[in-house]
């Protein structure tokens, strides 16, 4: 009897339905569109093959048109008849709230997340054509991602982190984060947008970064649905995420579900056909690629991961399904905050006897290392993940391996062929997501109390 109503299953079919023509549409799209992006100039040449022909760049925009329609046509199946039957259930009815009520809360989360989207397109659109520079285009999706938090906050969304076991004789159970809160999402839409942008270079690479993290934010989202409801989650990472049922977080008990419901069903609405979109771009992204994601991709499913992440408050979990990028981030500061010189592409290096890649290399040409980069290098040479050259005369290195995990890559397994690269890629984000779930559900019973 504590358990919701069955779930809203016309939308949910109405979103699998979009998302098969997401997919069909960008399928067709991207060819048929091709030839016009040439035309415009948004074109780029292959850095890692022989031949010169111009490939289709920004096709990413094509991909953003298709979603963000698709998401649109969507608005009456999910608000006219779901939700509002879904609010108008008998369980509802019973804890005496309002039954016929609109969910104009639900629009507005609807309606914001849109806006951050196309204003992701439009970001990453005019990085495509302008080349737009690091210091400007940072604080954008942080813009960007305002509508989100105000929708936020209009619904109190907690802004407190409950404390590991370990670290509570420190900070206390629940530690308070209140405005930081709110920076932190706000910086999550810069990482999530410029992260997958700088795993990129090699033909399939960005956009399956986006199939392999929509794909597991999916199957986390149907974790929560009605039909998985007595599924009990003995994770509190936030507290707003469950309810606390015999000493266990239960997402099974009613009014915990409800909420919890509803958001990962939003959350499972803008994933599904993002999935459908990708899905049909790598088909023509895939080694030999016929077109480019461009920036725009990036940047759209970027934030899109971003808008689910705050919207429907899972927003730790999220970063988890991000441990190849914030591992590249990580390892790539040094370039990105000119310790170390950064290329214009540091995409491997391209050998056309071999047809193989090799680790590509920065060089210290005009400015000598200082000692923090000397530091910082050495450090990551003594990890192996960079291979460094020495001045013979000075002993200072004269260069390194570009800071990318592609690079590491190829470093630690050897040269190999650009879509064997790309299949480690997609491997390791594979087992990134697998251990996300298994920290998520396996591992924080240990160090959160249930
Ligand atoms: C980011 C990376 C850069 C990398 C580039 C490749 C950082 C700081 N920047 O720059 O190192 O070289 O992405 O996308 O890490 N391209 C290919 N094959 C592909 C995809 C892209 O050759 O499969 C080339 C094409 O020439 C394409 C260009 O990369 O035109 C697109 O680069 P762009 O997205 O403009 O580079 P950034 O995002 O600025
Ligand atoms: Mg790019």
């Amino acid at each position: 009897p504590l358990i919701d109503p069955a779930p809203p299953l016309p939308a949910l079919h109405a979103s699998v339905g979009l998302s098969i023509f997401a997919l069909l549409g960008s399928l067709y799209l991207i060819p048929a569109l091709g030839p016009t992006f040439i035309r415009a100039n948004l074109k780029g040449r292959d850095l890692l093959k022989t031949y010169d022909s111009p490939i289709p760049e920004s096709q990413g925009l094509i991909c953003a048109s298709i979603y963000i329609i698709l998401l649109i046509l969507f608005i009456p199946y999910v608000f006219t008849e779901s939700i509002t039957k879904y609010h108008d259930s008998p369980q509802r009815a019973r804890e005496g709230l309002v039954v016929d009520e609109f969910p104009h809360h639900q629009l507005a989360v609807y309606l914001s997340s849109l806006l951050s989207l196309l204003m992701a397109t439009m970001l990453g659109f005019l990085d495509d054509v302008f080349d737009i520079r690091w210091r400007h285009k940072l604080p954008i999706p942080i813009i960007a991602s305002i509508p989100l938090l105000i929708v936020y906050h209009s619904e109190r969304g907690a802004t407190d982190v409950v404390v590991p076991l370990p670290l509570r004789w420190l900070l206390g159970t629940l530690l308070h984060l209140g405005p930081l809160y709110y920076v932190y999402m706000s910086l999550l839409s810069t990482f999530c947008t410029n992260s997958i942008n700088i795993l990129a270079g090699i033909n399939g690479s960005e956009v399956s970064q986006a199939v392999v993290i929509s794909l597991s934010i999916i199957l986390n989202d149907l974790l929560f649905l009605p039909w998985a409801v007595g599924f009990r989650i003995p994770l509190p990472l936030h507290v707003t995420d469950g309810v606390k049922v015999g000493g266990v977080w239960s997402a099974g008990m009613a009014y915990g579900s409800r909420i919890l419901v509803e958001r990962h069903l939003l959350s499972l609405y803008f994933m599904l056909p993002l999935l459908g979109v990708c899905l049909g771009f790598m088909y023509h992204n895939w080694y030999p690629a016929r077109a480019f994601p461009g920036d725009t991709l990036c940047y759209v499913t970027g934030m899109a991961f971003a808008v689910v992440g705050i919207q429907a408050h899972y927003s730790k979990t999220l970063l988890l399904f991000f441990l190849p990028q914030i591992f590249n981030f990580v390892l790539s500061c040094p370039q990105l905050f000119g310790l170390v010189p950064c290329p214009r592409h540091r995409v491997p290096r391209f050998d056309p006897d071999t047809q193989l890649l090799h680790p590509s290399r920065a060089e210290f040409k005009d400015k000598r290392p200082s000692r923090l980069s000397t530091l910082v290098l050495r450090l990551y040479s003594a990890l192996g993940l960079v291979d460094l050259a020495f001045d013979e005369k000075t002993g200072e290195i004269a260069s390194t391996t570009n800071l990318t995990i592609l690079n590491v890559f190829l470093l630690r397994f050897g040269p190999r062929r650009e879509d064997s690269l790309t299949r480690v890629l997609i491997s390791t984000q594979v087992c990134g997501s697998l251990v996300a779930f298994f920290i998520r559900y396996g591992l924080a019973s240990l160090v959160y109390d249930g």
